[in-house]
């Protein structure tokens, strides 16, 4: 028996990595994490993207890449970022989250992992 997909309950995903390690270790919480999902959530509210049939913002705990912290990953195109500021979020809400073209400066570099 085959299914039909179901339709997207969300057209696009974005998680943000905000862990915080205790033990010292470095984390995305340590690089502004915080910062750029808290900017991300507001620029998408206020861009009138928010929502089903939308886009949602949503908080993770660690995505194993976090050589490359502070990280972000958007779905369902499974592209990964690396962000430093409120331009690099800005850019990433406007370019991908509303027109589906990826950020190619703020890529994670496929190598990254933990
Ligand atoms: S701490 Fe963010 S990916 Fe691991």
């Amino acid at each position: 028996m085959t299914t039909s997909p179901q339709p997207l309950y969300y057209a696009r995903h974005i998680f943000f990595c905000l862990n915080q390690r205790e033990n010292g270790e470095d984390c995305c919480a340590n690089h502004h994490a915080k910062e750029g999902f808290d900017r991300c959530k507001a620029q998408v509210k206020a861009a009138g993207l928010a929502g089903p049939g939308q886009v949602r913002v949503n908080k993770a705990g660690c995505l194993d890449r976090c050589a490359g912290g502070p990280v972000a990953v958007v779905y369902p195109e499974a592209v990964w970022y690396t962000f430093v500021d409120a331009n690099d979020i800005d850019e990433i809400v406007e370019s991908h989250l509303k027109n589906g073209e990826v950020v190619e400066r703020l890529l994670l570099s496929p190598d990254v992992g933990r």
